[in-house]
């Protein structure tokens, strides 16, 4: 009985604080943007960035000045995915890492420069993140079609979502209108970034940093429905999770022996293997059930479940059972994540060149 009450509330606090306004957050500066103000943070509840809900983006930012903008990085992304598949993965992720570090303003593409160290090289981003040369190849047909019209921030968040529709996800109203930064931040990319092996309280604390809640944690996370990790991110959890040379408890039996001839004890730290072994290339919610079934990849995918935080464990739970409340929280939790901290108006600029400031 108290557990039905609780999963009633639960059900309830989760419909109210997510069912809100696709309402568009009001017309403002003209195409450009002048002074738009920068949203601090993914903040609040709302699709839009929540109760502080205004961020100066608007999904109409393009219509004048480059209506063409999204078929020509679908167009792009069409080719790319069909010849590789797992590119959708790795543009839907570098959409976090520019997010999560000084807010969505395409930071992660810059390459070293004087003024700074490339993101490129932190710890989480290093010979693993991918995608470059396919936002390279988007972002000069940009240029052919309107010349220093769409910014990298935006080719990021369009390839995002682009990559989730082709394959088999939900699709959402995109806010636009998001500038490029000057500066990557190495620090912000090494400290901000949640590691695979972290707790549960590690990720609600990281990601409530940038305005994301619990439900924004779980739906997020539910993008491991696709791609790969390499066998460093999971190696502990099969050989020594808690420091005594013991697997991860949490960690079911068949997949554990399945893993190791992946992952040997010593050696084959870039040997890959599907975060959601079941539909590698499909956008579902089968991460979900591989979760419950004691079959997540990583130790952050297990501890939705395993790590005993009612409301992610609950959350866990519905989106394996219901595909499309998962498909809805996470369309609302991207243009959330989209949402943090985007430089608009005379902030920032629109890069040339993604790789390096104008
Ligand atoms: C909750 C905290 C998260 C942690 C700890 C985490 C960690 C990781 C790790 C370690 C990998 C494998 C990287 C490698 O081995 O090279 C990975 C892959 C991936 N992550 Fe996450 N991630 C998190 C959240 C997210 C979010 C919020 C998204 C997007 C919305 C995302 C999208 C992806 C995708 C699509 C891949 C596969 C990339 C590919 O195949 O190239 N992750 N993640």
């Amino acid at each position: 009985m108290a557990s039905l009450l609780y999963a009633t509330f639960m059900l309830i606090a989760f419909l109210s604080s997510s069912a809100v306004c696709f309402a568009f957050p009001g017309f403002n500066f003209g195409w450009g943007g002048t002074g738009g103000g920068s949203g601090s943070g993914g903040g609040g509840d709302g699709a839009f960035g929540g109760s502080q809900g205004y961020t100066g983006l608007f999904p109409e930012f393009y219509s004048f000045s480059c209506p063409q903008a999204n078929d020509i990085v679908m167009s792009v992304l069409q080719r790319v995915i069909a010849k590789e598949p797992r590119m959708a993965a790795s543009l839907l992720r570098l959409h976090f890492h520019d997010c999560f570090v000084q807010g969505c303003d395409a930071s992660v593409l810059l390459d070293d420069s004087v003024m700074f160290a490339s993101e490129k090289n932190s710890v989480p981003n290093s010979n693993s993140i991918r995608g470059f040369e396919v936002i390279d190849e988007i972002k000069s047909k940009l240029e052919e079609a309107c010349p220093q019209t769409v910014s990298c921030a935006d080719i990021l968040a369009l390839a995002a979502r682009g990559s989730t529709v082709l394959s088999g996800g939900p699709n959402w109203e995109l806010p636009l209108g998001r500038r490029d930064s000057r500066q990557a931040s190495l620090t912000d990319s090494n400290n901000n970034l949640p590691p695979p092996n972290s707790t549960i309280q590690i990720l609600i604390t990281l990601f409530r940093r940038q305005g994301l809640d619990e439900v924004d944690l779980v739906s997020l996370s539910g993008a491991h429905t696709i791609g790969m990790a390499r066998c460093t991110a999971f190696k502990q959890r099969l050989y020594n999770q808690d420091g005594n040379d013991q697997p991860d408890s949490t960690l079911e039996r068949t997949y554990y022996n399945d893993l190791k001839t992946v992952c040997p004890k010593t050696g084959g730290d870039n040997n890959i293997s599907p975060l959601d072994f079941d539909s590698p290339a499909r956008f579902d919610n089968i991460y979900f059930k591989l979760i419950m079934g004691g079959k997540g990849l990583l130790t952050s995918d297990q501890v939705l479940l395993a790590g005993n935080v009612e409301g992610t464990m609950f959350l866990v739970k519905a989106f394996a059972e219901d595909d499309a409340l998962f498909f809805d929280q996470f369309a609302r939790s991207m243009v959330k994540m989209g949402n943090i901290n985007p430089l608009t108006g005379y902030n920032g600029e629109v890069r040339n060149n993604c790789r390096v400031a104008n």
